[in-house]
């Protein structure tokens, strides 16, 4: 696992936009796995300027994001579709039928579940995988559970997770219950990893994920089996392991 320590939130952004850059300046077909939250929208940010000024190319770029909430229409303003339009896909060149993610609106689990893991499928697999954390240890929304989930999955949110969310939403009742979420073991099939952390309520999870036992309570930790992991956090995130010395 490769730490990079970035001095706060921007220079996390900047950092995690670098990585993201290069893989799509090497590989212009790449497929990217694309990930939401607050953490994220800074890198999404960079990319886009880096496109503006012409330094970037998405044109041939496939994208297939982590997660969605079931329940929420693609054009519901707190859907995770909505959010990948606002803050990457319509302001970049990327082909939107080249980008994609689960359908909340799908009321069949198994089938949607089914549909979603063809499609990682017939992609051939994730070259660069963006990852945040939840402050529970979750990725994607693979919560702490009793067993890693494999594919595509409809999980009930945990309370943690649905209280760090309702910041979005007028009403705390409105977050929705359930999302579908890629599995661990997709996500552990991508050929390389990036994961982004920011803030003091990171901190414990991060340390946990990186330096913790391997267990399904902190789905991150499962990283640690992964051979290409960048972490690119930035000082509050890491502030745990600093003070273990670890850093
Ligand atoms: P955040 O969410 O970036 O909004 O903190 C990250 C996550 O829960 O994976």
């Amino acid at each position: 696992m490769k730490i990079y320590n970035a001095k706060d939130y921007n220079d996390m952004s900047r950092k995690a936009a670098n990585i993201i850059s290069a893989q799509v300046i090497i590989k212009p077909d790449c497929v990217l796995g694309l990930a939401t939250g607050s953490t994220p929208e800074g890198t999404y940010k960079q990319l886009v300027e880096w496109y503006e000024k012409g330094d970037l190319d998405f044109s041939k770029v496939r994208a297939v994001n982590l997660d969605e909430y079931k329940g929420l229409s693609k054009d519901n303003n707190q859907s995770y579709a909505y959010f990948m339009r606002k803050n990457l896909f319509d302001k970049v060149n990327i082909d939107l039928n080249n980008t994609y993610i689960p359908n909340g609106l799908e009321e069949d689990s198994k089938k949607e579940c089914e549909r979603y893991n063809n499609v990682i499928r017939a992609l051939g697999g994730v070259d660069l995988q963006l990852l945040g954390i939840g402050g529970n240890g979750h990725i994607g929304f693979n919560e702490p559970g009793q067993a890693f989930e494999k594919e595509t999955h409809c999980v009930e949110l945990t309370q943690s997770t649905i209280d760090a969310n309702a910041r979005f939403f007028e009403d705390k009742e409105l977050v929705p219950r359930y999302a579908y979420s890629m599995g661990i073991k997709s996500i552990m099939q991508a050929k390389s990893i990036l994961l982004v952390a920011s803030g003091k309520s990171k901190a414990e999870a991060l340390y946990k994920a990186i330096y913790g036992e391997i267990v399904p309570s902190v789905p991150a930790s499962i990283l640690q089996l992964h051979n290409n992991v960048t972490i690119v956090a930035d000082e509050d995130a890491l502030s745990i392991i600093k003070e273990k010395g670890l850093l």
